[in-house]
């Protein structure tokens, strides 16, 4: 048993209509975190867990931060070595960027190499569980499962699909893309903590009958997750008109073969009619607003008014390598921005909770993840906002989180994050630049 001495922060509950994100946020100054094996045993306030755990063993980080391990929820790791690619908006920079980085995935070498440095950066970010894209290949899809393992990560992932509108060499076809990820969801979907998403790229790489195919598998494996991309930039919208001229809008594409559901992750969404608005919320699905990524290609302003307003489940997301950080905290840093140019700034303690316990509850992986409730998994993160000179003057020794969290997501960035911990074991130490992973 072990308890960790420090301030702590979550989100023991999902918000709802009746309650405000400072109403529903838990906040123990001086608090302690116990933890036994894999799991979360208790919060509460330092002497009272010191009180009725005295033999456990004591992390002393007074005057740190205990946070839940943060949540991204759509990143793609082939892209991890093409981050920051200069000059092209989305389809563009698809074809020079991100379709050459992709082939390299053929050689599963090649995939280890760069799943272990992924994985890595999500560490060293305070990042606990992420939303991943492979590539095209199987062997790029086994190569991040199998490192994710090894330290008892839960990721979720899958293959890309796309069978047109690529190069050759990329392509899988209806049939082998079904196949494929049948075999790789029986392999990882729920093997440890791996989870699955069915993965077709966007709709205009999949034919009809690829996302039919695909369809049918979601139908088959219901509680798997669903990743793609939905109305990212305007040019994209324009091509899915003229590929599926019968569907009544993007998501229609997607809608037409039950692809639109609960657990089924949309990265962007900011181009969306009142109509696709609404049926995004009936059907329980999910937006991953990715800020960093939407600035650098230039695709638009994230809408998250009008997510609220139509009970759209929202979360935050590198959206790496379009996305330019893989920190989370810069991520919602950004997101503000944004959210500035609408007038409508969202508060930290709002953004804190789309990368934990928000993202969780849209996920429905809020009994394992995204909160530091007992019987949860023990995947959580050490912060040290005073990291430096800049930072000891900016925040105050007892400033309170909201601000210290505002501080941090637009000064701050990997410096502030000491440790990272899952499933009970300190997988990332700031101090010591170490690695759990081999
Ligand atoms: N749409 C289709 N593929 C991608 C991708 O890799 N990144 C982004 N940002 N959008 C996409
Ligand atoms: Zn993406």
């Amino acid at each position: 048993m072990q308890l960790f001495r420090a301030n702590i922060a979550h989100f023991p509950t999902p918000n709802t209509a009746s309650s405000t994100f400072a109403e529903d946020i838990a906040i123990i100054h001086d608090g302690g975190l116990v933890i036994e094996g894999k799991k979360i045993i208790a919060t509460g306030s330092f002497s009272s867990m010191r009180e009725q755990y005295p033999n456990a063993v004591l992390h002393d980080h007074k005057d740190s931060w205990i946070l839940p391990g943060l949540i991204d929820s759509h990143l793609h790791y082939p892209q991890t070595e093409s981050i920051a690619s200069f000059g092209e908006q989305l389809l563009s920079w698809l074809e020079n960027y991100t379709f050459p980085t992709e082939k390299q995935f053929a050689s599963v070498e090649h995939a280890q190499k760069i799943a272990k440095v992924f994985l890595q950066q999500l560490l060293k970010n305070g990042t606990t569980t992420g939303f991943v894209f492979s590539s095209v290949h199987q062997g790029c899809c086994n190569a991040l499962f199998s490192a994710a393992s090894e330290i008892d990560m839960a990721i979720v992932a899958g293959k890309v699909c796309m069978d047109r509108n690529c190069p050759a060499d990329l392509q899988d076809c209806p049939d082998t893309a079904q196949k494929d990820s049948a075999v790789l969801i029986e392999k990882w979907h729920n093997t440890g903590r791996n989870r699955y998403a069915i993965t077709p790229r966007f709709a205009p790489t999949s034919s009809e009958a690829q996302l039919a195919a695909l369809g049918e598998l979601a139908t088959q494996y219901k509680d798997v997750f669903v990743q793609t991309h939905l109305s990212e930039n305007v040019d994209e919208i324009a091509w899915v008109k003229s590929l599926f001229p019968k569907a009544s809008g993007y998501l229609d594409v997607y809608d037409k073969y039950n692809l639109v559901r609960p657990r089924a992750v949309f990265g962007h969404g900011i181009h969306l009619s009142s109509d696709e608005w609404q049926r995004l919320g009936e059907a329980d699905a999910t937006l991953a607003f990715c800020p960093t990524s939407n600035l650098f290609l230039g695709s638009g302003l994230f809408d998250l008014q009008t997510a609220r307003a139509n009970n759209v489940h929202v979360a935050l997301a590198t959206d790496v390598g379009a996305g330019t950080s893989f920190s989370m905290l810069k991520t919602y840093g950004d997101a503000y921005k944004v959210s500035q140019l609408r007038h409508a700034p969202i508060d930290p303690i709002e953004g804190f909770y789309l990368m934990t316990q928000g993202a969780a509850v849209a996920h429905k992986l809020d009994d394992e993840i995204g909160n530091l409730n007992p019987d949860t998994v023990a995947d959580f993160i050490i912060v040290t906002p005073r990291y430096d000179e800049l930072m000891e003057l900016r925040i105050k020794p007892n400033a309170e989180f909201d601000d210290v969290f505002f501080a941090l997501s637009i000064l701050g960035d990997d410096r502030a994050i000491a440790e990272t911990w899952i499933s009970g074991q300190c997988c990332y130490n700031k101090k010591e630049t170490h690695y759990a992973m081999a």
